[in-house]
């Protein structure tokens, strides 16, 4: 199977092209693309390494297209970070252009492919490469992903700790969105959650919420989380590709169109992942009280964002 990482000579495309390198099963094929002119020497540094894996970089408009033709998986790390006082969608004017070129190269290389979106604001991207696909006649819902795992990674992380349960021995649901307040982890389904205060609850959902921003000021200026979303990206590459293998039962955390059409029309949930892309979506289940509240409060912010992204290519 072929795996096209597209913005990947960046901060989170290296680690993610290298952890693919290593993790992707015997066989695969990686391509990586890039703007930047020294993304074939990225190819060559990894193509050392003895996984069995074949590698090759490019870039330039020629490189884009050999990189995506065949591709099974296309997955999009390219664009700008946050720098300290910028809000995720602050990244809109500089990403969605970026974005709509790529859904625009992806359409017609590789139309089929499962693609999945890191670049941020995620909640507008998706829909900006939802209308790309759209109009372009290739639109499915089930092959179309904005990237939310580093919020589950996080999530599952602070419980962890805070119960007292080994680190990657829990799963937690995190629902709605990739920014603020429309990323809404379900601690109320976890294991554990009896031993834990409503305080200590609300205080890990708000360290969920704001965990970019805590990455972003701690760089202080050099950018946003790369290494914690690499290994996000690389955990939802690697179940698309086991999902399209056949391997039963791979259900990830993802934000996709139309699992929940009466919150909005992209929303992040769990779904099982299959030949085809997503196999089924996962229902939200039940929810607490202060679950619920934040839900609801969040959804006109999720809508305005989806919003934006179809408005940008109304006008585009
Ligand atoms: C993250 O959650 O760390 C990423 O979306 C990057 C950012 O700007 O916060």
């Amino acid at each position: 199977m072929k795996i096209a990482v597209l913005g990947a000579a960046g901060g989170i495309g290296q680690p993610l092209s290298l952890l693919l390198k290593n993790q992707l099963p015997a066989g695969s094929e990686l391509a990586l693309y890039d703007v930047a002119p020294f993304t074939p020497g990225v190819a060559v540094d990894l193509s050392h390494i003895p996984s069995d894996v074949n590698i090759e970089g490019f870039t330039g408009d020629e490189g884009l297209a050999k990189a995506l033709t065949n591709a099974s998986v296309v997955v999009i790390p390219a664009g700008m970070a946050r720098k300290p006082g910028m809000d995720r969608s602050d990244l809109f004017k500089f990403n969605a252009g970026i974005v709509k070129s790529l859904a625009e190269n992806i359409a017609k290389y590789a139309p089929k492919a499962c693609v999945a979106i890191i670049t941020n604001p995620v909640n507008t991207m998706v829909p900006i490469a939802a209308e790309v696909f759209k109009k372009a006649g290739c639109y499915s819902p089930k092959r179309l992903f904005g990237v939310t795992l580093l919020d589950t990674l996080r999530a599952e992380t602070f419980w962890a700790d805070t119960v007292g349960f080994g680190r990657g021995s829990v799963r937690i649901p995190v629902i709605g969105g990739h920014s603020g307040s429309t990323i809404l982890p379900i601690f109320s389904q976890a294991l554990g959650y009896d031993s834990v205060s409503e305080e200590q609850i609300k205080s890990l959902t708000d360290h969920v919420q704001n965990a970019g921003t805590e990455v972003v000021n701690a760089k202080a200026g050099a950018g946003s989380a790369t290494l914690s979303m690499a290994a996000a990206g690389a955990r939802f590459a690697l179940a698309l590709v086991k999902g399209l293998s056949g391997v039963p039962g791979v259900v990830e955390a993802a934000y996709v169109e139309g699992g929940c059409p009466e919150y909005a029309p992209f929303f992040a949930q769990q779904v099982l992942l299959g030949k085809e892309g997503v196999e089924k979506y996962i229902p939200v289940g039940k929810l607490s009280a202060y679950e619920e509240a934040n839900l609801k409060n969040m959804l006109d912010t999720l809508k305005a964002d989806i919003k934006l992204g179809v408005d940008f290519m109304v006008n585009n």
